[in-house]
């Protein structure tokens, strides 16, 4: 599964920490769009979906949120609970996010432009191109 966990240094000190964010040093492709989900209400969940192109780093900036992860042949789960931990989804994963944390901030980093194309939004056909 093209997924990973990345851990980013803390730059702490007593005024606080600090975490970098940079292309081709600890984000592995270069950074294209920024956005983020937040106010989510209690029970939702969002994604389904797919892509067939993006790269993106999901980083949950404040509170924590779930990661459903489904390759087409297997299911895993990640949680992100911490600014200083990011989930990298490269290649064809679909996704879906779950347990938002009232207080959650979902910030992600993605390798383009937003382009609805590049979506794959039905289950059916996602798991038919992974074959
Ligand atoms: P959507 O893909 O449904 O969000 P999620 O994957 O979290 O469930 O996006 C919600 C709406 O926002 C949809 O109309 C597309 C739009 N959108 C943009 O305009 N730009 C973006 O960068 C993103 C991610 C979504």
């Amino acid at each position: 599964m093209t997924t990973k966990i990345l851990s980013f240094n803390e730059i702490s000190d007593k005024r606080g920490q600090l975490v970098s964010l940079e292309s081709g040093i600890n984000v592995p492709f270069e950074i294209k769009r920024v956005y983020y989900i937040y106010d989510v209400p209690k029970a939702q969940r969002r994604g389904f979906h797919a892509h067939r192109k993006l790269e993106q780093l999901a980083i949950c900036v404040k509170g924590s949120c779930t990661f459903l992860l489904d390759n087409g042949k297997k299911r895993s789960t990640e949680l992100l609970d911490s600014p200083s931990k990011g989930l990298l989804i490269k290649g064809h994963i679909w996704r879906e996010m779950y347990d938002f944390s009232e207080d959650c901030v979902l910030m992600i980093l993605a390798s383009e432009l937003y382009d609805e194309n590049d979506y794959i939004r039905d289950y059916q056909l996602f798991v038919e191109s992974q074959k």
